[in-house]
């Protein structure tokens, strides 16, 4: 059984071990605004629910390789507001196109075709293709490392949750035929959810 020390290894290949063990992971679609009121959309999968009362979302910014922080995360600190969209498989072609690492100037809704919706209760757009979106305030950012392939933590605390009607019934089930999530496994490759099983707790 082949063990690694980490200190021996590279940023690439650690996040190779962890990206292609840590899965399938869901897929948040973060949209933001810079402080000009340039929209910006990109999807984060080191994603999870970091609390549920009080309902609290963390998404993962990567350093890149050159160094320079995501837009996201400059946008988030500048404005403390974030809209987390779901992926469901149907565009999940259009949230590939948000991924491309464009400049700040660029509006990622226009790149991708997808269509902004007034959010409630922040300033940042929600993606109106998504069934399941949450507006969040960010409650604090959590710096990890500074080094290529470090990152850091956004905790957002959600202020406004919205499904489609047909995505959740009366009591708050959410139908997942009709979710239709997709996961990040490693690489290029995603997971739909069509394959599950029940088990009693014991
Ligand atoms: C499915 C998917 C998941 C991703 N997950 C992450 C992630 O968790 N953390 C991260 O920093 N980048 C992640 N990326 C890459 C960012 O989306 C990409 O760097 C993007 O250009 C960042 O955009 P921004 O500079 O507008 O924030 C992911 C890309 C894809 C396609």
């Amino acid at each position: 059984m082949p063990s690694f020390d980490p200190a021996l290894l590279t940023g690439p290949q650690m996040y190779k071990l962890l990206a292609g063990s840590v899965l399938p992971r869901p897929i948040a679609l973060v949209s933001s605004m810079a402080a000009d009121g340039t929209p910006n959309l990109a999807p984060f999968s080191f994603f999870t629910i970091a609390s549920a009362d009080p309902p609290v979302l963390v998404v993962q910014n990567s350093v890149r390789g050159n160094r320079t922080r995501k837009d996201t995360i400059g946008n988030v600190e500048a404005t403390g507001e974030f809209v987390v969209n779901i992926v469901s498989a149907d565009y999940a072609a259009a949230m590939n196109l948000t991924a491309g690492e464009y400049g700040p100037e660029v509006d990622e809704f226009v790149v991708s075709g997808l269509t902004p919706v007034a959010s409630e209760c922040v300033t940042p757009a929600r993606v109106a293709e998504a069934r399941v979106q949450m507006e969040c305030r960010l409650i604090q950012i959590v710096r990890v490392s500074d080094k290529p392939l470090g990152g850091s933590l956004m905790l957002g605390e959600v202020v406004r949750f919205h499904f489609r009607d047909d995505v959740i019934d009366a009591g708050l089930n959410v139908n997942l035929d009709v979710l239709q999530p997709v996961g990040r496994l490693s690489g290029s490759s995603y997971v739909r959810v069509t394959d599950r099983f029940d088990m009693q707790r014991p």
